[in-house]
């Protein structure tokens, strides 16, 4: 491995690939993308010839066999996270993952596991918490910017017209909470900065099985409350709230905001606004750039599969929730 950057391999042609992280890991300080891998010999050249990326391989299994590769980025369908993961720690390349990380806790901790027992690292690629606006909001309800948390509310939804998309599968791991509503459980759990103890969730789901709408409610131990909802059927909406005794924070086009210069709305108890700006940047480059630097300097990543485990507790949960009638469940 040349000293000061990590060679990546992307697994699989995903349309976020395409979309989002071969820019940002070509765009990043420390990494170069070295190859890319598909299902498909043909899918893998064209990918490849399309993105510049030196590499095609027409299996998974022959990127992972591939000594020129330190890292891959991951980006299969959910259900197929666990298996390929742990099969890239095996190989001994590092693990950036996309979100959500497994189907379930246990998953999750599996692939620690896998990732420990082999000295490589995993990351889930939750690429909003690396950007900016994010860390800063975070610090404003830590520092007490709005005094006491009281009640957060999130909100990510989407219109998906493709009626062949993995979020459609429930075999794929697909669904609106797996795929946009675990951004307003893993806001939730970063903003309120511990766990809630039991949820309850109300759903529609489509006709394979899958959640096309929720909205559900987290209680944390002091009297913390959080709601969201999700939905792959409506107009795009990405957005939170951190309201506390001494006003509320709004953060609007929360989870993927563009790159320009951004801000944080903050309403005082009297509904005065300030308008906080935080700088824009390429939170998947900043993302990218951590992990590698992570691998390079052999130091824990940011986020751990242990944390993802968490949050996938809490999923775990809303969904026994909106499958027994929006009973109230225990998280864990
Ligand atoms: N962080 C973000 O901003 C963000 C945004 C969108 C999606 N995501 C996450 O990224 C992952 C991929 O999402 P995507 O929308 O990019 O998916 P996608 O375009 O459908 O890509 C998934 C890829 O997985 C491979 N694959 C392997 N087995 C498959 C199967 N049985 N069915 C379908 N595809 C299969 C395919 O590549 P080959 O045919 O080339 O092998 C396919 O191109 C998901 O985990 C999703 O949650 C993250």
């Amino acid at each position: 491995m040349p000293e000061q950057t990590i060679r990546w391999g992307i697994l699989s042609t995903a349309k976020i690939a395409r979309k989002a992280l071969v820019g940002a890991i070509r765009a990043s300080s420390n990494g170069e993308l070295a190859a890319v891998a598909s299902r498909s010999g043909e899918r893998a050249r064209a990918f490849a010839r399309e993105e510049g990326i030196p590499v095609a391989h027409g299996s998974y299994e022959a990127l992972l066999d591939d000594d020129g590769m330190d890292a891959v980025y991951l980006p299969l369908p959910n259900s197929l996270h666990r298996e390929w993961s742990i099969r890239a720690a095996e190989a001994g390349k590092h693990v950036l993952c996309e979100k959500p990380l497994a189907l379930d806790p246990a998953e999750c901790l599996e692939m620690a596991a896998a990732a420990s027992a082999h000295g490589v690292s995993l990351m889930e690629a939750f690429m909003y918490r690396f950007h900016p606006r994010t860390e800063r909001a975070l610090e404003m309800v830590r520092s007490g910017a709005i005094g006491e948390l009281k009640q957060i509310r999130s909100s990510f939804t989407f219109p998906l017209d493709r009626p062949d998309d993995i979020r459609w599968s429930r075999e794929l791991g697909g669904g609106a909470l797996m795929d946009v509503g675990c951004y307003c459980v893993d806001v939730s759990r970063a903003l309120a900065g511990r766990e809630p103890v039991e949820v309850r969730a109300m759903a529609n789901f489509h006709t394979t099985g899958v959640d096309r709408q929720m909205a559900g409610s987290l209680r944390f131990e002091d009297g913390l409350l959080a709601h969201f909802d999700c939905a792959l059927t409506m107009e795009r909406t990405q957005i939170y709230h951190a309201l506390g005794a001494d006003g509320h924070l709004r953060v609007v086009d929360a989870f993927v905001p563009e790159t320009e210069d951004t801000i944080i709305e903050r309403f005082d108890v009297e509904n005065e606004l300030t308008r906080v700006s935080v700088k824009g940047d390429d939170q998947y480059r900043l993302m990218v750039e951590h992990f590698a630097d992570c691998v390079l300097s052999r130091r824990p990543a940011r986020y751990s599969a242990e944390d993802a485990a968490r949050t996938m507790k809490v999923i775990e949960a809303l969904y026994v929730s909106a499958r027994s009638e929006g009973a109230v469940v225990a998280v864990g």
